[in-house]
């Protein structure tokens, strides 16, 4: 087909405007960049440096020639406590890449920081658990074991450099469903849930546990019978600290300290005390055995559906200090349990990855 002149130009023209427009905004200046082109030339800036951190540091007085490079690599904040972080942290020797990790940090650890000479933070980036209190320990774990970086944080923070039953905290919440019972971290002597309430168990007994557990535990149970056909029955939940005294001495007599160790908590420790464990057991398997591997498989993948997470996995037997259980079940909640569940964390990792703020 063949065009007439006219049309052949405006077409052309109108591809000419179309490209035009569209490659208009690559030439388009930032309005502060181009206020502080004077500004620029009067400290004899090259244009190639030009940033958003590098107008806020001109337009508000604080450049510093030294700091150049940095402040192409600090990216912007509209915080109030952005002056204050250049005005802090680059005299302290901080690098532009640092600054960045430490604006993502809480104010209580940037506080901290502040007042400390400069240590390296360039193995932290991303790590959102840093608690700058622990940086020696974490630097030490690092060199006395081999872990990356994430995994040390999270290790340090729950003590795992420190022996067990030492520096042990008393639980501030002792009624919040995501109470960390542990070998570091115990419940006052008298703590007993106000809400205890009891479901039939495995000797008949009444066995007590806390009313959210309990409604949680009864929906497991059904969901168990009606997609397995079997029962999983509790054979204990709630114990009080006297109890759990009894049942630890009685171990240690029996196998030793060491061994009692691995397998039972030292009264104060044990979050049977919670109200939110549950042991549980098939009454079908014989004595001696709680779950098959078949029930246990159930277990493990249907428990975060009813808020129940299996607590003291092969693989976290190093974190938890205590060797597999696979009976073992403790309440969290839902949403916690399947995020638990999902990332394959245990409860001390979860807690300090999404419940601890630093
Ligand atoms: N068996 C668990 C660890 C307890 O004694 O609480
Ligand atoms: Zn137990």
């Amino acid at each position: 087909m063949k065009l007439k002149p006219w049309v052949k130009i405006t077409l052309f023209l109108f591809i000419i405007i179309i490209i035009f427009i569209s490659i208009k905004p690559l030439f388009k200046k930032d309005n502060n960049i181009n206020n502080n082109k004077s500004i620029y030339e009067e400290y004899h800036i090259p244009i190639s440096k030009q940033s958003k951190t590098l107008d806020y540091v001109l337009n508000n007085n604080i450049y510093d020639e030294k700091y150049l490079d940095e402040y192409q690599d600090i990216n912007y904040k509209e915080e109030d406590y952005f002056k204050d972080i250049l005005l802090s942290f680059l005299p302290l020797g901080y690098k532009g890449k640092e600054i960045n990790y430490i604006m993502s940090l809480s104010s209580l650890n940037r506080n901290k920081l502040k007042n400390k000479e400069y240590i390296d933070l360039s193995n932290y980036y991303n790590i959102k658990n840093f608690n700058v209190d622990n940086y020696d320990r974490y630097e030490e774990y690092f060199k006395n074991n081999n872990y990356e970086y994430k995994d040390v944080v999270t290790y340090v923070n729950l003590n795992l450099d420190l022996p067990v039953y030492t520096n042990t905290e008393e639980a501030i919440d002792a009624n919040n469903n995501l109470v960390l019972v542990n070998k570091y971290n115990s419940l006052p002597a008298d703590y007993k849930p106000s809400d205890l309430e009891t479901v039939k168990g495995y000797y008949g007994d009444q066995v007590p546990m806390r009313k959210e557990t309990k409604e949680a535990f009864l929906n497991l149970q059904k969901a168990v019978k009606e997609e397995k056909g079997i029962e999983l029955m509790a054979t204990t939940a709630f114990r009080t600290q006297a109890r759990q005294n009894a049942l630890y001495t009685d171990y240690v007599a029996k196998h030793g300290k060491e061994k009692a160790d691995t397998f039972s908590a030292r009264p104060g420790y044990s979050e049977h005390q919670t109200g939110l464990a549950i042991d549980l057991k098939n009454p079908i398997r014989p004595s001696g055995e709680r779950l098959n591997d078949d029930d246990y498989d159930w277990l493990k993948n249907n428990a975060h559906r009813f808020g129940f997470i299996v607590r003291y996995k092969k693989e976290k037997e190093f974190i938890t200090g205590y060797d597999e259980e696979d009976w073992h079940i403790r309440y969290v909640g839902i949403n916690e349990a399947t995020i638990i569940y999902q990332e394959n964390l245990c409860l001390e990792e979860y807690i300090d990855l999404y419940v601890k703020q630093y």
